[in-house]
């Protein structure tokens, strides 16, 4: 099943993906990885795991238009089945979106539609919030905003801080990230209308 990832960072996520399916638990081809900055670990990663990689530095184009045109080509070239977003810190174009609606997965760090945006866990800590987590969602144009597909969540400690929230998180994300593509790739999770469905059941 052909995916194409999409990275700005450690790719921690990537590495879940990668393992998974080299273990055999996950009927995955990760066909490239692309990054929007050069010299991120994961890059490396790929590298390490033989998968073809690809830089695309945002900051060589003139409008976000540019950029994501050139990111669609890239990524059309591999014709994935699914675009994965694993960190990657870019807004995207609603041409953009809407090109890979219904088939590209996003991940977020926090329980949606709770925290949107950047910097989550302070300032889920910040709201006294007893619990913290994060979501794996289909991605529409709007910023964080697309069907929510499955969500795990952690109790916040007293102890916490902005760190050991991310670490529990991040654990979180490695089972929830790499479950939700399998079902994509059985065909079991679809998007219909704007709407996440397992098997029958809208999500
Ligand atoms: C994760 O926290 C994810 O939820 C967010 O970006 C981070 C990526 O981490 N979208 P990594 O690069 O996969 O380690």
């Amino acid at each position: 099943f052909p995916i194409v990832v999409l990275i700005s960072g450690s790719g921690s996520n990537l590495q879940a993906l990668i393992d998974q399916s080299l273990q055999g638990q996950l009927d995955i081809n990760i066909c490239a990885v692309i990054s929007n900055k050069a010299d991120v670990y994961g890059l490396e990663r790929a590298k390490v795991a033989g998968i073809p990689t690809h830089t695309l530095n945002h900051k060589s184009f003139d409008s976000r238009e540019a950029f994501d045109n050139e990111l669609q080509k890239l990524i059309d070239q591999y014709q994935p089945k699914l675009v994965v977003l694993a960190g990657f810190m870019r807004i995207l174009t609603d041409t953009f979106a809407q090109h890979y609606e219904g088939r590209m997965l996003n991940i977020h760090p926090s329980l949606l539609p709770k925290y949107k945006g950047l910097n989550t866990h302070q300032r889920a800590i910040d709201a006294n919030e007893k619990e913290h987590g994060v979501s794996v969602h289909f991605v529409s144009p709007e910023l964080d905003a697309g069907a929510v597909i499955l969500q795990a969540s952690t109790a916040i400690t007293k102890e916490d801080t902005a760190e050991s929230l991310a670490n529990k998180v991040h654990a979180l994300e490695h089972v929830i990230y790499p479950l939700a593509i399998k079902w994509f790739s059985e065909d079991r999770l679809t998007f219909h209308h704007g709407k996440a469905f397992f098997e029958q059941s809208e999500l």
